[in-house]
Order: C-alpha cells, then structure tokens, then sequence
C-alpha cells in the first residue's frame, strides 16, 4: 500500500486538527500516512499517487486561501482524471460555498470525491467530525 499524503492549509489550527485526525484514520488501517503543510508540497509529487486528501478552510470570500493552495490546486486540475481524492475543512460563518466549488472544480478535472463529498465544519472540529475524519481516513487507506 503507498504513502497516503495529506496535504492541507490551515491559519490557525482547524483545518490542521482535521488533517491528523485523517492520518490517524489512515494509520488505524494499517496504512502509511504524510501530513503535510501545502506551503511545503509541490502539486507535481502528486502526480503519480492515486488517492490522496486536502485540505483548506473557507478564506477570501468562499475561495480557498490563495498564496499556497489556490495556485497548487490549479496545478493539480491539469492532472487529477481518475484520481480519488478526500476533502475537508473548517469555515467560519458562510454556507460551504468554498467546499461546493472545490468539489466542482475537482470532478470537473475527472477525480472522484472520496465518500461523495468534503467534510466541512464550523470553526473547531468537534467528536462528530473528528469521527468523520476517521473515517475518511479509514477509506483513503481502503481505496
Ligand atoms: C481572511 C479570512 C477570510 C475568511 N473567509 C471566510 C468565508 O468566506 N466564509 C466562511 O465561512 N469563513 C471564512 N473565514 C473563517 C475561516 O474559514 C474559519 O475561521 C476557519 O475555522 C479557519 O480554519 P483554520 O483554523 O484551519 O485556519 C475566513 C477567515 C479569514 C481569516
């Protein structure tokens, strides 16, 4: 089984707490999981894994944050076609509009929403979500 990479942005903390909650998922499968900060991560190591996750709060107004994981996402839309990918992150007052769009943009690009859609939260995971993130992490190692 290959290295699930977990890559995500967080500002202060949420989105982050989500992340490592999902390679705990993955490591409770008896898989092998990165977690890493997308400020570090080029879209190219990327190219040729076949499941992985990200992460980013809602920012800007319902965009993702734009100086690490707009620009890394766009460079991921050019290679995504058959890849399965888990989303998730945390917002503050909007209605998930971030987390539609990036669904969106992503199936646009031919990948598959692990479990059919982004896990989202309101500020701090709580035991639900975290839960959640589990589970997702549970089926990223199963994919
Ligand atoms: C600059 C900025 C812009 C934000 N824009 C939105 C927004 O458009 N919609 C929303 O629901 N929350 C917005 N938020 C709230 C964050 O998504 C929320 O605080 C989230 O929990 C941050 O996650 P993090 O701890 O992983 O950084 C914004 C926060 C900041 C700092």
């Amino acid at each position: 089984m290959s290295k699930i990479m977990i890559v995500y942005w967080s500002g202060t903390g949420n989105t982050k707490m989500m992340a490592e909650q999902i390679g705990k998922g993955v490591l409770s499968e008896g898989g092998e999981a990165e977690v890493l900060e997308v400020s570090g991560v080029k879209a190219e190591a990327l190219k040729e894994v076949p499941v992985f996750a990200l992460g980013c709060p809602s920012m800007g107004d319902e965009v993702l944050e734009e100086g690490d994981m707009e620009p890394f996402v766009e460079e991921l839309e050019r290679f995504v076609s058959g890849k399965k990918i888990g989303l998730f992150g945390s917002y503050g007052w909007g209605n998930c509009e971030w987390m539609r769009d990036w669904e969106e943009r992503l199936k646009k690009a031919g990948a598959q929403i692990v479990n059919g859609e982004g896990i989202t939260v309101l500020g701090e995971p709580d035991a639900e979500t975290l839960e959640n993130c589990m589970i997702l992490g549970k089926s990223l190692a199963m994919s």
